[in-house]
């Protein structure tokens, strides 16, 4: 099968249960206009999103990687009332047209941008201890994966959920010689969840939109 094939699979499923919904289709159509990556999740990977953190009761949300906010707007649209997003964006570009997008949803109460290198904002969360996070949302530089592991365990209590995206690329993960950074940054993320015995984890290939990659889930059993 061809990604041309998976892509109309994707949108069979998108007509099916992610019937248009405006905000989010604008939020994709202006980040386009901007020139920003298509790479946001695809709309069954954020109706997943959403589920994952309904089901988890999360009230407070850590996501690392905002681009123009397209997975935020899907995870704050599962917050009850006086739940958080607080996502993290090394770009001044990508927060404004995020921010823009999130007003557009009326979403702004809900989400907090926080504009820096990720691994130093969860450092110094960490260190000023921030109230922790019922689900994180891992998607910004593959290579930065296993310190963002780190510090989101810092960042969990019992009960996180945390999901990594891209943890797969193409397939190139089995390859321990690969010379690119990002599938070493997944295949060392990988291996430090393995060995930590605080989570139960299982990664899922996907196929779709998005290409050939996966999804890890790893969920924090014990503080
Ligand atoms: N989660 C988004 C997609 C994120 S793409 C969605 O699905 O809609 C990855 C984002 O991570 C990019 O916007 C990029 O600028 C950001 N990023 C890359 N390196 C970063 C770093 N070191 N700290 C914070 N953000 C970073
Ligand atoms: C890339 C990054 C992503 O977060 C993604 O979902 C797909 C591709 C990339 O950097 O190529
Ligand atoms: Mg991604």
């Amino acid at each position: 099968m061809s990604k041309e094939q998976w892509t109309a699979i994707d949108n069979y499923f998108a007509d099916l249960f992610m019937p248009e919904d405006a905000v989010l289709t604008q939020a994709l159509k202006d980040s386009e206009e901007a020139g920003l990556d298509p790479i946001a999740v695809a709309p069954n990977q954020g109706k997943l999103l959403y589920i994952l953190a309904q089901l988890n009761n999360s009230k407070r949300i850590l996501e690392i990687g905002t681009l123009g906010g397209y997975s935020t707007i899907w995870m704050a649209k599962a917050l009850p009332e006086g739940g958080k997003v607080i996502t993290l964006e090394i770009d001044q570009k990508c927060a404004d047209i995020a921010q823009k997008n999130i007003e557009r949803a009326g979403l702004q109460d809900k989400v907090e941008i926080r504009i820096g290198s990720a691994l130093e904002i969860m450092r110094e969360m960490s260190e000023t201890g921030e109230a922790p996070f019922d689900f994180v949302f891992i998607d910004a530089d593959k290579e930065n994966n296993p310190g963002y592991f780190e510090y989101s365990m810092k960042l969990a209590q019992k009960g996180t959920l945390i999901i990594a995206d891209n943890v797969i690329r193409k397939g190139g993960v089995i390859d321990p010689n690969s010379t690119d950074t990002s599938v070493q940054g997944v295949r060392k993320f990988n291996e430090l969840v393995a060995a930590e015995p605080r989570v139960t984890t299982t990664v899922v290939q996907t196929v779709g939109a998005k290409g050939h990659d996966g999804l890890g889930i790893v969920l924090v059993t014990s503080d």
